[in-house]
């Protein structure tokens, strides 16, 4: 049997060089996402079982979960070739007709940040979705003519931190749509206990436990301080990362005890200090602080609200008890209690 490709078209984003190694191959040695992963083997086992192409898989979730990852692992077992390529790097319709083009029978397109697609382009995949055809126009003016071309039956995994910018006719599009979430601390403990061994760091499982703690349920940013503490213990301690060793690391690295960083903080202590735990726009909260609302959204906001720290309210943002609580700051008492 040929030999499976991997292929990259275009622009990918920063992680694909991230050592490969860390990531797992195979459905069983991915942890956590169990609802997403038990599912995901019941439509690989009987496509398979049809000897069919996979309906074509949408990803959405919050960044660094391992919607990549499990792109690849589908492809893996669903034994295929797959080939990654993103939104924004499809600028014209021509190159989204020669990928279509260039697929072969059951072959896996991921596309990441499926939501920054354009207009143009979106319009090519909805006859290729879901009729395996494209129309090109062949020459120009009055003697132009629109051909149809047949493609493989192909599956489309795409991958999203924003399914709300997805237009309905491609959403619809997907026969399966599965929502990654943030990693619980033991999910994460037990990665970085895993990529731990894959690159040979001597770790404590109380130091794995305090990465994970710190890394805001997100295996990729447990990863990324997995090495940043590594460093930290080969240059200043025995290379052994205890428990001491990686909360002295992550202070070092200015991760505080519930991973928050200075601008989670910047926007709690804003939302408490400015506009005195009143709700706020997310938009208000962006112009203070300095950031985008689309990046609150999509990075801060999920962690903080799976922490208790903020609320959403139909009037805005608000900051918890428990929100107060981790600057030690006393609860403002709200009108009408006691
Ligand atoms: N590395 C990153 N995400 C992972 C996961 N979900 N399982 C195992 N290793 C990982």
């Amino acid at each position: 049997m040929e030999k499976r490709r991997i292929i990259t078209a275009g622009f990918q984003n920063e992680d694909i060089e991230f050592e490969p190694k860390l990531r797992p191959e195979a459905l069983e040695s991915y942890i956590g996402q169990e609802n997403v992963k038990s599912n995901m083997r019941v439509f690989i086992e009987a496509a398979k079982q049809r000897k069919e192409a996979l309906d074509h898989v949408l990803l959405y979730g919050p960044p660094g979960l391992g919607k990549t990852t499990l792109s690849n692992i589908i492809a893996n077992e669903m034994g295929v070739n797959i080939k990654t390529t993103s939104g924004p790097a499809i600028e014209r319709p021509g190159d989204m007709a020669a990928i279509l083009n260039s697929l072969s029978e059951g072959d896996i397109l991921f596309i990441d940040e499926i939501h920054r697609l354009n207009r143009m382009i979106e319009e090519i995949l909805y006859p290729a979705m879901e009729d395996f055809v494209i129309d090109i126009v062949i020459g120009k003016g009055p003697g132009a003519k629109s051909v149809r071309l047949d493609l493989p039956h192909f599956t489309l995994i795409g991958a999203t931190t924003r399914i709300g910018l997805l237009t309905a006719p491609l959403r619809d599009r997907f026969g399966v749509i599965h929502r990654l979430e943030l990693y619980s601390m033991e999910e994460l403990t037990t990665i970085l206990l895993r990529s731990a061994d894959v690159l040979q760091i001597d770790i404590e499982k109380q130091g794995a436990e305090e990465i994970a703690r710190r890394s805001r349920g997100t295996p990729r940013i447990a990863n990324r301080l997995l090495k940043r503490v590594r460093d930290f213990a080969q240059v200043t301690y025995d290379s052994h990362i205890t428990q001491e060793v990686a909360k002295l690391a992550l202070n070092r690295l200015d991760v505080d005890k519930m991973g928050l960083d200075f601008i989670d903080r910047k926007m709690l202590l804003t939302m408490i200090e400015k506009f005195d735990g009143r709700p706020v726009g997310v938009d208000t909260i962006a112009v203070s602080i300095g950031e985008a609302a689309e990046t609150i959204e999509d990075v801060y906001e999920p962690y903080l609200l799976q922490l208790g720290y903020i609320q959403r309210t139909p009037r805005g943002r608000v900051v918890t008890e428990r929100g107060y609580a981790h600057f030690g700051i006393p609860y403002p008492k709200k009108e009408g209690e006691a």
